[in-house]
């Protein structure tokens, strides 16, 4: 039993990672902000905000935001303490690996998975939508069966054109009196789209960290001035009757508006919060990782935060909340300032497309790092170790990544993956707070760059608080948690027990 909870020391850590020379160290402190950005930033704000103000909050989103950004916070805080100790790829495996033994640091390397792998499909077929939309407006159709995922039945819906048959577009269209049934109607075969940005993305992340980081850095400077010109616009189109009344009244039902729809959306909106941490996958390539990881993981937070606070405001002062529930609320939004602002319409398409692909650009960054020291710890197959000499990438794990990826954006329906990517995401950020409180007492005289404040306050709050957003997820979704992680398990006690080095030194 002991064998499972063998931890890699401090001092371990930190050799390898000097030693490490595979990785190219390139990353600057506005680099990793950037990074932090581009993998927070996207589908979250582009399409979340609105469905879960039409749905469960109403103008009161905004204390939604500041409530999952709080939780966020807390996290972010125990991520840089770790992150400015432990400069390794592995971000939250490599630190329960430190502090609470291989098999908790092989469930969160597994469960990680999750989040950046597929949070990176979930967004590429967001990405496909917003590409298709874009691309119509200039006249340029992509047959519809082609940018579905096979199976998904699609109906042309009057002015909206090709939309996924779900049985809350049956029952919009039939309040507005249509059957949806006299609509024309199509099965999906594949995602074309979403396969190609991945491939594309892929690509990129194969040839280099700096090509990477600099093709992110152009998306995040879209679209960030492309939210804060909604948002300077949009100031002047605010109608204050939207935001009364700021909290609309719970309709009997737990979620639905009141606070109980606050604290839901705020589960809902996490989503749009999920990157800053993608930040500590890339600590091995960071130029100075102890001083710059604390300042890209809580500087990109820390904007994210602002703005999205900042694009609930006026989204729900340009706009009734009711007419939110839409995949594309900013447009609605748009639409509503009038038509003297229609030339904004096509640039918040083409800012949401720049910032769903620094999206997956980042997710697709951090999950072959963390197959990366997974293989160097013997966990997982040396291959997903190996580095190009020339690229100095991570080559063979970002190949397999990518592959992945692109079979699960093209061909899965993906609905599904959404929640599973925020109940993996949770319990990663879970398990890092404790690993503060435990680290700290089994380890207090180690050299600390960045300490979070108040613990065990802060770790307590933020593991509390992520526990608490899981518990609110549907069973649905925990039960996909469970399979998932029992697949792990297995290769786990068939594979990794027997290869892992740490394992095997201390048979030597
Ligand atoms: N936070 C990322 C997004 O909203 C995953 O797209």
């Amino acid at each position: 039993m002991s064998k499972l909870f063998l931890t890699k020391s401090l001092s371990q850590l930190t050799a390898e990672s000097k030693s490490d020379q595979g990785l190219r160290k390139s990353l600057s402190a506005f680099n990793l902000t950037t990074l932090g950005i581009g993998a927070v930033i996207g589908a979250g704000i582009f399409v979340l905000t609105g469905q879960a103000a039409a749905q469960y909050a109403g103008p009161a989103i905004v204390i939604s935001f500041l409530i999952s950004g709080l939780a966020c916070l807390f996290a972010g805080l125990c991520y840089a303490e770790f992150a400015s100790m432990i400069p390794i790829s592995g971000s939250a495996y490599t630190y329960a690996y430190a502090t609470m033994g291989e098999f908790i640091a092989w469930i969160i390397g597994w469960d990680l998975i999750l989040e950046y792998l597929f949070a990176a499909s979930t967004v590429a077929v967001g990405w496909s939508g917003y590409v298709v939309s874009f691309l119509k407006d200039f006249g340029i159709n992509i047959p519809a069966q082609f940018t579905a995922a096979i199976g998904t039945v699609l109906v042309d819906v009057p002015e909206a054109g090709w939309k996924s048959l779900t049985p809350q577009l049956t029952k919009s269209l039939a309040e507005s009196g249509i059957n949806v049934e006299t609509l024309p109607h199509l099965t999906g075969v594949i995602n074309i789209p979403a396969m190609f940005v991945v491939a594309l993305i892929s690509f990129l992340l194969l040839i280099g960290i700096k090509e990477s980081a600099r093709f992110n850095n152009i998306m995040v400077v879209i679209k960030v001035f492309v939210i804060l010109l909604f948002i300077g616009i949009g100031f002047m189109f605010v109608n204050k009757a939207n935001w009364h009344p700021f909290i609309p009244q719970n309709t009997g039902e737990w979620g639905h508006f009141g606070w109980s729809g606050i604290f839901r959306a705020a589960a809902v909106i996490f989503f749009a919060y999920i990157g800053f941490d993608a930040v500590s996958t890339a600590a091995q390539e960071a130029k100075n990782p102890k001083r710059d990881m604390p300042i890209g993981i809580l500087g990109s937070l820390g904007i994210s935060t602002l703005l999205y606070i900042f694009v609930a405001i006026v989204l729900t002062g340009i706009v009734s909340y009711t007419l939110l529930n839409v995949a594309d609320p900013i447009a609605v939004g748009v639409n509503a300032m009038g038509k003297g602002l229609f030339w904004l319409r096509p640039i918040i398409k083409i800012a949401a497309i720049a910032g769903l692909s620094s999206v997956i650009l980042v997710m697709l960054l951090g999950q072959p790092r963390i197959f990366y020291s997974m293989a160097k710890d013997g966990l997982l197959p040396p291959v997903f170790s190996k580095v190009h000499p020339r690229f100095k990438t991570p080559y063979v794990s970002t190949l397999i990544t990518g592959f992945v990826a692109m079979i699960i954006a093209g061909l899965l329906p993906i609905n599904i993956l959404g929640e599973l990517v925020s109940i993996g995401t949770l319990l990663a950020f879970a398990i890092v707070c404790i690993g503060v409180i435990v680290l700290r007492i089994k380890r207090p005289d180690l050299e600390r760059t960045f300490k979070t404040p108040l613990v065990p306050l802060v770790p307590i709050l933020g593991a509390g608080i992520c526990i608490a957003q899981m518990v609110s997820l549907p069973l649905d979704t925990w039960l996909r948690l469970i399979i998932w992680m029992a697949i792990g398990l297995t290769i786990y006690f068939t594979y990794g027990i027997r290869k892992s080095k740490i394992q095997n030194q201390k048979k030597e």
